[in-house]
């Protein structure tokens, strides 16, 4: 079978809890963010930018955003809870964060400007597995709020947060998940023809 098709076809996020923080040399974050950028994007408009956070700006952002923004959410967290927030992407190698930019066009709906920051996230997450590492895809509380949105360069009045891709060396490998009968998501036209409107 055609290689990239078997990938595909097998492909698994790998859980952040089964991911581990070595070093993730430049040159395949590099190919990560390459692939990331080369997505469809009607009108070519750009319209999203990836933030990754490394190294010492994981813990930073740890302090000064998840843990403080946990803690004023939630008045009654307790230390552990806020301990967790605080090193949640000192779980992974890197974390890149994908922000839909979506910009005023006159043809172009800003629908499908969110839906290519989506692509980006998914080719970041494919290129990351496809290079042996485990890498998930999430949003969790934070991609919902105005200060980290902020702090990473959007502004809450346009701008969302598409994703966090966490990425680090497995230190599992994924079980298969259930996955869509085909049957149940795809039917040809010529079926929903006989089928008549909804
Ligand atoms: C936009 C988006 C947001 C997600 N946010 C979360 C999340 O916050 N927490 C979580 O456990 N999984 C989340 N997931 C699901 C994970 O990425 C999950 O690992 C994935 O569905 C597994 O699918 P895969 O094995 O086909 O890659 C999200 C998925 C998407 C597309």
């Amino acid at each position: 079978m055609n290689p990239i098709i078997s990938f595909l076809k097998q492909r698994r996020s790998v859980m952040i809890r089964n991911l581990n923080p070595s070093a993730l040399p430049q040159n395949d974050l590099l190919s990560i963010l390459e692939c990331g950028t080369r997505v469809p994007d009607h009108g070519m408009l750009t319209p999203w930018q990836i933030i990754s956070i490394t190294g010492k700006h994981r813990g930073e952002l740890g302090a000064t955003c998840l843990r403080s923004e946990f803690a004023r959410i939630n008045p009654d967290a307790t230390n552990e809870m806020l301990e967790f927030e605080e090193n949640r992407f000192n779980r992974a190698s890197a974390v890149l964060c994908v922000i839909s930019k979506p910009v005023t066009h006159s043809k172009i709906p800003e629908w499908e400007m969110h839906l290519s920051a989506g692509a980006v996230c998914q080719n970041l997450l494919t290129a990351a597995l496809a290079l042996g590492y485990g890498a998930q895809w999430v949003t969790h509380w934070y991609s919902y709020n105005d200060k980290m949105l902020s702090t990473l360069g959007g502004n809450p009045d346009t701008d969302k947060i598409a994703g966090f891709i966490y990425i680090g060396s497995m230190t599992k490998k994924p079980n298969e998940r259930k996955r869509p009968n085909l049957s149940d998501v795809y039917l040809s036209f010529e079926h929903k023809k006989h089928e008549g409107p909804h």
